[in-house]
């Protein structure tokens, strides 16, 4: 595993089907959360280079439509193996920018390399439909309508820091195998990523203009992407301040927002502790919790909180803490601001007097898993999201009231509940406003062809390998008029 970054690369932003350097003259230095220096230098792509890029995709997406679904597929398939061919390399880039486990980051480039695969399966197993007019009162046998699914021209891909491979992947493979082109923003901590995930796709000789890859802060570029008249669709996923934001900034294009989550674990007293436990630790700390899906509350019935609170900490104090090159679970944050945010809802936690079961001990960005029990309404780790290793837990007395503070967020993206009796759990996940109610398992995105949403401030729309194809691809009704 190579962790050499003596040699600072300067990386070319890919426009029109080349890398270039930005005639901006800029750079945007790229600092790795864990080794605290700069690992390299993406372009600050110009205004002038987004039009040229958006141009050159309208062209070149009139001939990709024309190439039938095998010959896109095709492309997209040579990708994948790409992709897993240069995995040490991609996966060390990840490990560097964004600070995730090297074990870790190498299964997101796996696990992208099958979601690109399975995107082309699907796409060539998705059909149409024909209607008969005389399915409607007074219709006409001989008016036939032909339903196919046409793509929508050029899509914006804008994803977050925190998968800068999967989560781009996820949006660029159904983009392109619908026929679309693109122009892919990354979250610019994870923009070394997605270049080395776009040279992997440039070396099966994608026809150049289709897709670019436009670097630069979202603050300096992103409303300009964003309003562009030659965007016809964008799927994004981030914060949701930023995806409320581009929600007024966008106006009559289809958008699909995947966004922030508060997601809680409502414990029974009738749970199976090993694999509430299990999911929980799992849920909440993999990757210090800087995950959209992270267990970020517990609800627990009060007759078991002692029991759980015990055995969360004995897991949490078993936990590992350190570098990602050792796969440590917790990592350092990606950066100081995120780490300043979670020490400062501990901070106002413990002084409204929730009591410290373990943790809150920092080093830099370092923040160490903590947990805190008896949080109560009043604390705004209660409600806010860290993107930290912070669990609040909150003790309620029927699962009416864990249903209700649940409920009471603003975000709605998933929730896990656990007890062993299922009638019971079916019926308190029907009340939960979540896109995803997991039952006795983690709140997880995967497997990838499942659909994937959030609800009100967690996001607009779906995604999955499936429905990602369907919002990147309208209905084109043609009616027979037989004599
Ligand atoms: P973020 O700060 O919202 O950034 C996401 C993306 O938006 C980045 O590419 C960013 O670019 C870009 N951006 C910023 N301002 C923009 C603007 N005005 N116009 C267009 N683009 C703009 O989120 P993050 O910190 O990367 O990711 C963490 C958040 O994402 C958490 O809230 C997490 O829950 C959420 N998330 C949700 C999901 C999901 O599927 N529901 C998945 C992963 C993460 P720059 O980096 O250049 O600012
Ligand atoms: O961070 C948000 C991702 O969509 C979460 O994916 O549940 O596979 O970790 P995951």
């Amino acid at each position: 595993m190579a962790s050499n970054v003596s040699e600072l690369t300067t990386y070319k932003a890919y426009l029109q089907g080349e890398w270039k350097k930005s005639s901006s003259d800029e750079t945007i230095a790229i600092q790795s959360p864990y080794l605290r220096k700069t690992i390299g230098y993406v372009q600050a792509v110009t205004q002038g280079e987004v039009d040229e890029a958006i141009k050159a995709a309208h062209k070149a997406q009139k001939s990709w439509a024309e190439l039938s679904l095998s010959e896109r597929g095709a492309y997209l398939d040579k990708w994948a193996d790409e992709l897993v061919n240069n995995s040490e390399d991609i996966a060390t880039a990840i490990m560097q920018e964004v600070g995730k486990g090297f074990k870790d980051a190498k299964k997101e480039v796996v696990r992208t390399a099958d979601l690109i695969r399975y995107t082309v399966q699907e796409a060539l197993h998705m059909h149409g439909e024909s209607l008969k007019g005389d399915g409607f009162p007074g219709g006409d046998q001989k008016k036939i309508g032909i339903v196919e699914r046409a793509p929508l021209g050029v899509v914006l891909a804008i994803s977050p820091f925190n998968y800068p491979v999967n989560l781009a992947a996820s949006k660029v493979a159904p983009a392109l195998m619908a026929g679309n082109g693109v122009i892919f923003k990354p979250a610019t901590q994870g923009s070394i990523s997605g270049i080395k995930m776009i040279q992997a796709l440039d070396k099966t000789g994608l026809p150049k203009g289709l897709l670019s890859l436009t670097t630069g802060r979202g603050s300096v570029i992103g409303d300009y992407l964003v309003e562009h008249k030659g965007i016809d669709m964008i799927s994004f996923t981030g914060g949701s301040g930023t995806g409320r934001h581009l929600s007024k900034q966008t106006a009559m294009i289809p958008l699909v927002l995947e966004l922030g989550g508060k997601d809680p674990a409502l414990v029974a007293e009738d749970a199976d502790m090993d694999v509430a436990v299990k999911s929980i630790m799992n849920g909440a700390f993999s990757y210090s919790g800087q995950r959209c899906t992270a267990i970020k509350r517990v609800l627990v019935n009060e007759k078991v909180a002692d029991e759980l609170v015990a055995r969360l900490k004995s897991e949490i104090e078993k936990l590992t803490v350190g570098s990602p090159e050792e796969d440590s679970t917790i990592v350092p944050l990606i950066d100081d601001k995120s780490a300043d945010f979670v020490q400062g809802l501990i901070d106002d936690a413990l002084n409204k007097k929730a009591t410290l079961v373990t943790g809150n001990k920092r080093q830099d960005n370092l923040i160490y898993p903590t947990l805190l029990d008896k949080v109560t309404e009043d604390m705004d780790v209660a409600w806010i999201e860290p993107f930290g290793p912070v669990l609040p837990v909150i003790r309620v007395k029927s699962d009416e009231e864990a249903i209700e503070l649940a409920n009471r967020s603003e975000f709605g993206l998933q929730a896990s509940i656990f007890s062993q009796d299922i009638d019971r759990a079916l019926e308190v996940a029907r009340q939960v406003e979540a896109g995803t109610v997991q039952i006795n398992g983690r709140t997880e995105r995967g497997p990838d062809h499942f659909p994937f949403l959030g609800v009100k401030a967690s996001g607009m729309g779906v995604q999955g390998i499936h429905h990602s194809l369907l919002s990147m691809s309208r209905e084109r009704v043609t009616v027979l008029n037989l004599k």
